[in-house]
């Protein structure tokens, strides 16, 4: 298979500290990659390996099939990258500097122009097109930051933390803009330290701890593991209980604000979907919830990781 980012024992030392270690990324056409790892991982390190602005000590990349850095300039004319620190031109109003950014990148100023326009209103700055970028919020700024990877419309985005500054709402339109970009066809590999924000962006993973790559795939692949844990919420919880703790299949169960958890022997999750929803319809209760206690990539983390938190 071809990939769109391969690396063989990508390595990293600064001065005698080794901070990446024999990384192997395979980056398939077209996923949303997840490059998901706590604060100080080597996130950034790799980033700015990928994207020619920090030597490796050792190891190979290849883009589009390409070597890094030596074929940078051919190869980042179809990348758009979004640095973890944005923008120098801080004197520069965000009209003018992705106008010049588009010139940059080879475009005629009537189009450099013209697509400056459509990104500040695709990422949600088209009423500061005038503010410099020293008078911006930081999530402003990163808005700013996104427009100018989306430059020249390239097939491979690499976007380092990209969500960090943003607002709730602008995450979840942020999370939208990237699934739609895939849609398009584009690669987007996106570095982040939060699991719930990967598991609805991404569709491949690569767990990045202390330097070392501890997963990598598909993550509907890397997922399946038996589920046995569940968080329950009915109408009249009291009964919902009173029905479970009678199930021999029922290893425990209770409640904890609102919640039932239950914990189910998973040699007979069938039993439990076919007879408890049946149960509640008969007693005329409703369901309000019903989902695994904790989410599908979390587990494989704290399998992983040997821990329960990644970030926040
Ligand atoms: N220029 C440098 N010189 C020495 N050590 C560095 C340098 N840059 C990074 N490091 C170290 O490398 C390690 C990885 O840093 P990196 O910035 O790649 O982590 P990260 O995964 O991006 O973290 P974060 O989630 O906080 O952005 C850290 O321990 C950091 O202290
Ligand atoms: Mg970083």
């Amino acid at each position: 298979m071809a990939y769109v980012i391969e690396t063989k024992d990508l390595t990293k030392f600064f001065g005698k500290r080794n901070i990446i270690y024999h990384l192997n990324l395979k980056v398939p056409r077209g996923v949303v990659y997840g490059f998901l790892g706590p604060n100080g991982a080597g996130k950034t390190t790799t980033i700015k390996m990928l994207t020619a602005s920090l030597r490796p000590t050792y190891g190979e990349i290849r883009i589009f099939g390409l070597e890094m850095p030596q074929k940078r300039v051919e190869i980042m004319k179809s990348v758009g990258y979004m640095p973890e620190v944005p923008i120098a031109y801080e004197d520069m109003t965000i009209f003018d500097f992705l106008i010049y950014m588009g010139r940059l990148s080879g475009l005629k100023k009537e189009k450099a122009t013209e697509q400056a326009k459509d990104l500040m209103n695709y990422v949600g700055v088209g009423k500061l097109a005038l503010n410099k970028i020293k008078e911006l919020s930081s999530g402003q700024k990163q808005r700013v930051t996104f427009a100018s990877a989306l430059i020249g419309n390239p097939e491979l985005l690499i976007l380092d933390e990209p969500t960090a500054n943003l607002d709730p709402l602008g995450r979840i339109e942020f999370i939208g803009k990237i699934i739609s970009l895939a849609k398009e066809g584009k690669t987007i590999f996106v570095s982040s330290h939060i699991v719930s924000e990967v598991e609805k962006m991404c569709n491949y993973v690569g767990l990045i701890n202390q330097g070392r790559l501890i997963a990598q795939g598909r993550i509907r692949d890397l997922t399946q593991i038996e589920e046995n844990d569940y968080d329950v919420a009915t109408s009249n919880n009291a009964l919902a209980l009173n029905f479970l703790k009678e199930k021999p299949y029922v290893r425990e169960v209770w409640e904890e604000e609102g919640i039932i958890r239950v914990q189910v022997d998973p040699r007979f999750l069938d039993e439990l979907f076919l007879q408890f929803p049946k149960y509640l319809a008969s007693q005329g209760i409703r369901l309000k919830l019903f989902r695994p206690h904790t989410s599908p990539l979390e587990r494989i983390l704290m399998e992983k990781f040997g821990i329960g938190e990644v970030g926040d």
